[in-house]
């Protein structure tokens, strides 16, 4: 499981990295999919994985969401965010919540699942926090048939006097296995002085047939999106699961 430095001590790079406009489309295909899928009339939602709490910011008019995140780091900017939400600090596999909800999404953050058992334990946890006939909506960026060994890629951001340069690189040591590293390479520069950090991310590699496996087993009908959250069906990127559990 993930103790990547992006969540610890470079947890403050993340305000820098992402801005809350990328999180627009998101938030509406969110959105829509709740109100083609769901069957039933609450809105309580709860955002697994929730990071800095940028989802929640724009959908916290229209549900009323509860966030976990395993990083207390992360924690922070969400409350910072949204001191009106609860949030609280726990793993995707075992928190305990003691209550339900209408819809439970989790972006970004599933691949931090290592191997398929972890997978069924995490999807296990989170159909448990769900009520029959509610939503669950998560995304996966990558797919073990699809993987790019070596992919590299980089983007420059910039907040205030930051400028901050950040190179992704992914790498499948062990093809066997269902684990991939995925590097980040940090340059940061502070009023012209540059600082490099290097993070490591364990990541899990899965074939979509099995994902698909573990979701029926759990009683859950899903459909399938592409990643650019456009509301167009899978076929290249992602892909985004959206799952209706039934009763
Ligand atoms: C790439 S960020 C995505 C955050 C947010 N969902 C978003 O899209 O902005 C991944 C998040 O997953 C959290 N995370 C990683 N492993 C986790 C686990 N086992 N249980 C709960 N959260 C976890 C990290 O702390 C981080 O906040």
């Amino acid at each position: 499981m993930s103790d990547a430095r992006l969540y610890h001590d470079l947890a403050w790079t993340w305000e820098i990295l992402v801005s809350q406009e990328e999180y627009v489309q998101e938030t509406e295909f969110v959105k829509k999919m709740v109100q083609k899928y769901k069957r039933i009339t609450g809105n309580d939602l709860l955002d697994v994985g929730c990071g800095g709490g940028h989802h929640d910011l724009l959908l916290k008019s229209d549900f009323k969401i509860v966030g976990v995140d395993k990083n207390e780091r992360m924690l922070e900017f969400a409350r910072k965010r949204n001191p009106e939400i609860e949030y609280h600090q726990g793993d995707m596999r075992t928190f305990q919540l003691g209550r339900t909800f209408d819809v439970i999404m989790a972006m970004d953050m599933i691949m931090y699942n290592l191997t398929y058992a972890d997978m069924e334990r995490t999807l296990t946890n989170l159909s448990g926090h769900l009520q029959t006939g509610g939503v669950m909506i998560f995304s996966l960026e990558d797919l073990k048939e699809k993987f790019e060994q070596n992919k590299t890629k980089f983007k420059k951001h910039q907040k205030g006097n930051l400028e901050a340069v950040l190179i992704e690189n992914q790498y499948d040591p062990n093809p066997e296995d269902t684990e991939y590293e995925y590097h980040l390479i940090f340059l940061i520069r502070e009023e012209g002085k540059l600082r490099m950090e290097a993070d490591l991310h364990r990541m899990g590699l899965f074939s979509l047939d099995k994902v698909l496996e573990i979701l029926k087993k759990l009683n859950f009908r899903s459909d399938l999106y592409e990643l650019d959250f456009s509301g167009r069906e899978y076929q290249n990127e992602g892909p985004v699961f959206v799952c209706e559990k039934a009763g």
